[in-house]
């Protein structure tokens, strides 16, 4: 299972990746805005970190011309962004373009993997989304599992839908699970066998986390004072 960390914050992701747990990053417009950085400078900034390895890096696109979606649009704004990449010698292999699901989404999905362009279908909801998101050619799908739990819906029978709709046919999409707001997310996911999750700066600390761990290490601290030669140990 990949993870990836949902964040626009690099001081998060440098932080991350120092503990060896993540695989790539997804931002969206409510990300990158939390940074109050220009968009840029984030980009250029998330691209340096990751630039040695298979890192896929989600940026999204906005795709409006006249108040609606539109695929040519979102198509040239992923072009931006690979030209952008590609004038700052940053690894533009590991751009992602995320396009918000839609119909001229799903036009700019199917054109983008016609170029080599890996791209994320956000804001997926139902299983049917998914399957178009799929047969398009999306290299990842990106069900959001709070959202719909916060309208009392079961986010992960979403994605156990759509892992099962990828066996049954072979499709080479992988799944990414995200709006994920606690660690039951995570577990969830995992279980299912989600090939990844994108997991906030917050939710990834705590999965580490266990109360019966703290007492137990304060408990060996304590005993290892009566080892009688811990001060000539380690030198
Ligand atoms: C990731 O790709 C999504 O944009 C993100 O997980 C949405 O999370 P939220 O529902 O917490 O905003």
């Amino acid at each position: 299972m990949k993870f990836f960390i949902d964040t626009a914050n690099v001081e998060e992701i440098k932080t991350a990746l120092s503990w060896g747990l993540i695989d790539g990053v997804t931002t969206n417009p409510t990300l990158i805005s939390k940074t109050k950085r220009p968009f840029l400078d984030v980009v250029k900034d998330i691209f340096s970190l990751g630039e040695e390895k298979d890192f896929p890096i989600s940026l999204e696109v906005i795709g409006m011309k006249n108040g609606k979606l539109d695929s040519e649009t979102m198509v040239k704004e992923a072009l931006f962004f690979v030209d952008f990449l590609k004038k700052n010698d940053l690894n533009v292999n590991n751009l992602v373009v995320k396009i918000p699901m839609s119909l001229e989404g799903l036009k700019a999905v199917k054109i983008l993997s016609e170029k080599g362009i890996k791209t994320n279908v956000t804001l997926v909801f139902s299983p049917n989304q998914a399957l178009l998101a799929m047969k398009a050619g999306a290299t990842f799908i990106s069900p959001f599992v709070g959202r719909l739990d916060d309208i009392g819906h079961d986010g992960m029978r979403l994605v156990e839908e759509i892992v099962n709709i990828i066996e049954n046919y072979g499709f080479e999409s992988e799944v990414i699970v995200s709006s994920v707001r606690h660690p039951k997310h995570v577990l969830e996911a995992a279980l299912i066998g989600a090939h990844i999750a994108t997991i906030p700066f917050g939710v990834l600390e705590k999965l580490s986390k266990h109360p019966l761990t703290d007492i137990g290490l304060e408990r060996f601290l304590k005993d290892w004072e009566n080892v009688p030669d811990k001060d000539e140990l380690f030198k």
